[in-house]
């Protein structure tokens, strides 16, 4: 069976967070772990909506946390789907803290996270294509592949011979 690939924009999740109390660490800041957990289930809703099935977290890249978010403070979460593979897609977040009284934004952080779609016995499913369209899409998409088959090796997955647009990166530096 042959899946209509689909338009990266169509699978774009905003998330809202307030932070509370509970969400922060001994500083007042919200912690790496609360935020992490929001982050997998942005990416989760929209790998699900790109996909139209259940998914599940393969791999999360490293997530470096550039800013603080204040308790008080208000958690935007975007989270895109980069590129398809077979049964895969990588999916893009971008995190900025808002302080909603002095009404301004800034970053906080951006990572990839993997995931995989399953079909109703559990065994992964073929995903559809994802079509980039803006500049920014278009960008992603092609690092994709090569994040991807770094990740691969990490796991243990692939061979670095095997990698050849990764190898072709390192060559061109
Ligand atoms: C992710 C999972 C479904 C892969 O299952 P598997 O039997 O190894 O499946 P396959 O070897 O057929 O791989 C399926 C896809 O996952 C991708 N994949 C597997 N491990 C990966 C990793 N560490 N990073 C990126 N992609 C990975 C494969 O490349 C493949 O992608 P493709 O079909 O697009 O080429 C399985 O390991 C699993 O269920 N893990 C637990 C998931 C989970 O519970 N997550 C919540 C956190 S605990």
């Amino acid at each position: 069976m042959t899946l209509s690939p689909k338009n990266a924009q169509q699978s774009l999740i905003q998330m809202t967070e307030l932070v509370l109390p509970n969400d922060t660490n001994t500083f007042g800041n919200l912690m790496g772990g609360r935020l992490m957990y929001w982050m997998d289930i942005a990416a989760a809703l929209s790998c699900m909506k790109h996909c139209a099935a259940p998914v599940v977290t393969a791999s999360v890249d490293n997530i470096s946390f550039e800013n603080p978010i204040k308790l008080g403070n208000v958690v935007h979460i975007e989270a895109q789907v980069t590129r398809a593979f077979n049964t895969s897609m990588e999916v893009h977040m971008k995190v900025w803290g808002e302080d909603p009284v002095q009404q301004y934004r800034y970053k906080s952080n951006e990572a990839f996270m993997t995931f995989v779609a399953l079909d109703p016995n559990g065994n992964s499913r073929p995903v559809p294509a994802v079509i980039a369209e803006t500049e920014e899409e278009k960008k992603l998409f092609e690092g994709a592949l090569r994040r991807r088959q770094l990740r691969l090796i990490l796991s243990g997955r692939m061979k670095p011979a095997d990698a050849a647009e990764l190898r072709a990166l390192f060559m061109e530096a």
